[in-house]
């Protein structure tokens, strides 16, 4: 069960989340989120959240597992004219927020580019954003965002457990995800009013910068060392001895 009046009471935000859409059981809550927008319910800043979300998506078409009752999974929308520019810079934001809720609540988060959350080499958290662009601008934009939480090792599935860690596990303390969801609700939004800064906030966390990685784009697999990113948000990646560059979002 999630408290939605918990979010709320912990909420210090000017317009994310005065609008909080729960539901105890779904397949995702960024699937969820667009439909919203579609039948015209949905507004901006609307949190979109879940107890138990049973066919979570993660990025280049792989699945995300989130223990019911135990982990956080939710989507924020945002409904606004948003630059192009603008946009790429947002999933970067999303990824710092996420650091930084972790970090409050006593964990000691890295970040390792597109946006995935690390702790002691494990993974925490992943974010999902998804967004249609038409005539060079975005309307809106779906925020998903994945946490571990108050999972025990054995919470997670065999494929993922050597890999995946927990705020609980690395804390040692049980914590209240309507908080955290506040939390980071408020952090990225703040990081909204300030997206310039992001790419060297993000900097900041990230912990690849110079290492081997693999990832994929555009359906391709591609391989090469992580030189950063630059002002735009754009991946610096060194490969075949040339420096190339890759956005941090796909856009539709
Ligand atoms: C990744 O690391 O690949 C991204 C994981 C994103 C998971 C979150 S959970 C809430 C939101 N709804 C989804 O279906 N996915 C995102």
């Amino acid at each position: 069960m999630i408290f939605t009046n918990l979010i709320k009471t912990n909420l210090r935000t000017k317009s994310l989340g005065k609008d909080i859409e729960y539901y105890q059981r779904l397949d995702s809550t960024n699937d969820e989120s667009w439909d919203l927008i579609k039948d015209g319910s949905a507004s901006h800043g609307m949190i979109v959240i879940t107890d138990n979300q049973i066919k979570g998506k993660g990025r280049n078409n792989n699945n995300w597992h989130m223990s019911p009752s135990k982990g956080l999974a939710m989507s924020i929308i945002l409904q606004k004219n948003l630059k192009v520019s603008e946009a790429k810079l947002i999933p970067l934001a999303a990824g710092i927020a996420a650091a930084q809720a972790i970090e409050n609540r006593g964990g000691s988060p890295t970040l390792k580019w597109p946006n995935d959350i690390f702790i002691n080499e494990k993974k925490i958290g992943g974010i999902l954003c998804e967004s249609k662009i038409s005539s060079g601008s975005i309307k809106e934009m779906v925020v998903g965002i994945g946490i571990n939480v108050n999972e025990n090792s054995r919470d997670f599935p065999e494929e993922i457990v050597k890999g995946a860690t927990s705020l609980y596990i690395e804390t040692g303390y049980s914590h209240q995800r309507e908080l955290i969801c506040a939390i980071y609700t408020t952090f990225f939004e703040r990081l909204l009013d300030q997206l310039p800064s992001t790419t060297s906030m993000w900097s900041n966390y990230c912990d690849n910068i110079g290492k081997l990685i693999s990832f994929n784009f555009n359906n391709k697999k591609r391989k090469g060392i992580f030189k950063g990113i630059n002002e735009d948000g754009r991946a610096r990646l060194l490969i075949d001895e040339k420096i190339k560059l890759f956005d941090s979002i796909v856009l539709d």
